[in-house]
């Protein structure tokens, strides 16, 4: 198929060309109808702005400009079927496990992911087995969980309906196990989901030494954020499917279900250009792309207050577009992180130890920029020691389970509790520090004080929580396990 095409942004410019007078919605009519304040900036955008007009196709239907752009997706990614998401990632990490799971079903998932996957199973009202992921060699950053674990684990099981991995993790680490991981599940006839939302240029990496996408081993369905590594709008997602396992026709089912009847279509546009883009990105252009990253992880590192995170490990192979510093001196992430902020230099997320940055899947002209403005910043500080020392403590060495299942959680009454004293009561909210988003106590879940003192210590070192009123204000949710619903 003929990559240098872009049918659906094509679409829309031949569309615009016609000089359009609007009898339909949207209501700012082409940006005719707006606030002035903002209309020079919107201008060129809601030109773009239209709706399922003749010729411009339907997201749930899709037979023309729409469908031509996911075949361009699904032929460059070689996989059978990519389809266009305007709800970010995760509106396909929902589809992929509603179409797959059902209630009670057993899901082996990973502790470490995003929230989303957890709705997804508590919709699915599926009984998830949280698989304990590996840590990486400092005990700081979990990846995934490794292959001996998911092959004992499935072992205990009479039938598992599915796994599902979040492959990179947040800090692009992408376990080195998951080819054959992958194939022993398909031996199990287990499917495969992977979220890969960190990953979607995975395809463009062809050297063993760098993570390859999990299309290429043979999952099933994956879903990327286009938006986070390729440049697609905010809320532009890909999700793919490859699949002898699952029923295509229930994601697609899912998809009608969860998605808007009115996307986006600059979100659209920008998801067939984002493709496009990476079309065009030749071999000697990731060798710049990880030769830049190199240089800036070098300098970075020559920062006395500061320390990368190594690049390679026996568990993962690294994302270079992905770089994360320890801190060194008495500054926490979160302060090194505001302390970026106050020099213009904008990172993608903090936790207690680590700031990260996501660099560009492309010219990255700003290294030498940042790098003075950091060390200007940074210089005053005193080195407190040679890398941070792990004071949270995750108890994911463990695969666990919930106490109480999906299903069952709306039958009993609830309360609010200081969290100080919710060890050993179920919780009836999943509690999300965010970004990134990893729910640290999950709906269902017994509370252990492990998972209670590492709330209550990244509040502490200055984390954000989703909900933060309740929690700190009037108390964690819990279940009343004596107290039933009528
Ligand atoms: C691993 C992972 N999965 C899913 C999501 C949700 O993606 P989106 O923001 O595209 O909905 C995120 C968002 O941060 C994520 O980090």
């Amino acid at each position: 198929m003929d990559q240098r095409k872009a049918p659906l942004y094509e679409g829309l410019i031949n569309h615009l060309r016609k000089n359009p007078i609007s009898f339909h919605v949207p209501g700012h009519k082409y940006g005719t109808v707006f606030p002035e304040i903002a209309q020079s900036q919107y201008n060129d955008i809601l030109k773009l702005d239209v709706t399922e007009l003749n010729g411009l196709d339907d997201l749930h239907s899709p037979h023309s400009i729409i469908m031509d752009a996911q075949n361009l997706t699904a032929d460059l990614y070689k996989v059978m079927k990519s389809y266009f998401l305007v709800g970010g990632s995760t509106a396909g990490n929902l589809a992929m496990i509603l179409s797959v799971c059902q209630t009670g079903d057993t899901v082996l998932v990973q502790r470490n992911c995003h929230k989303s996957i957890i709705h997804g199973l508590q919709l699915a009202g599926a009984t998830p087995v949280f698989l304990a992921p590996v840590l990486e060699k400092t005990g700081f950053l979990p990846i995934g969980p490794s292959l001996d674990n998911i092959r004992n684990e499935i072992g205990k099981h009479q039938k598992v309906t599915a796994i599902i991995l979040t492959y990179p993790n947040y800090y692009g680490m992408a376990s080195r196990e998951l080819g054959e991981i992958i194939d022993f599940c398909h031996e199990k006839k287990i499917p495969v989901l992977i979220d890969e939302a960190h990953g979607a240029h995975f395809c463009k990496y062809g050297s063993e030494s760098l993570p390859q996408s999990s299309l290429r081993y043979g999952a099933d369905v994956v879903v990327h954020s286009a938006h986070k590594t390729l440049p697609a709008m905010t809320m532009g997602s890909y999700l793919h499917f490859n699949s002898q396992l699952v029923d295509r026709s229930k994601v697609e089912f899912y998809l009608q279900a969860l998605q808007t009847s009115s996307p986006s279509y600059p979100i659209l546009a920008s998801l067939d250009l984002a493709r496009y883009y990476l079309a065009s990105i030749a071999d000697i252009d990731v060798k710049e792309i990880i030769a830049a990253s190199t240089r800036f992880r070098d300098q970075l590192h020559s920062i006395p207050q500061i320390q990368v995170v190594p690049q390679v490990s026996t568990h993962y192979l690294s994302d270079p577009l992905k770089v994360t510093v320890q801190t060194r001196c008495s500054l926490s992430g979160y302060e090194l992180q505001l302390i970026f902020d106050e020099c213009g230099v904008f990172t993608e997320l903090a936790d207690p130890f680590h700031v990260l940055f996501v660099l560009p899947f492309g010219a990255f002209n700003e290294a030498e920029e940042t790098l003075s403005r950091i060390k200007a910043k940074l210089k005053d500080f005193k080195i407190v020691s040679n890398g941070a020392v792990n004071t949270l403590s995750f108890d994911d060495s463990n695969n666990s389970t919930l106490a109480l299942a999906y299903k069952d959680v709306t039958t009993y009454k609830t309360e609010e509790i200081d969290i100080n004293a919710s060890v050993g009561r179920i919780s009836a909210m999943n509690v999300v520090a965010y970004p990134p988003g990893i729910p640290i106590i999950l709906t269902g879940e017994r509370i252990t004080a492990e998972r209670m003192r590492t709330v209550v210590n990244l509040k502490r070192k200055g984390a954000r929580f989703q909900g933060e009123e309740t929690i700190w204000d009037k108390g964690i949710e819990v279940f009343i396990e004596t107290a039933k619903n009528m």
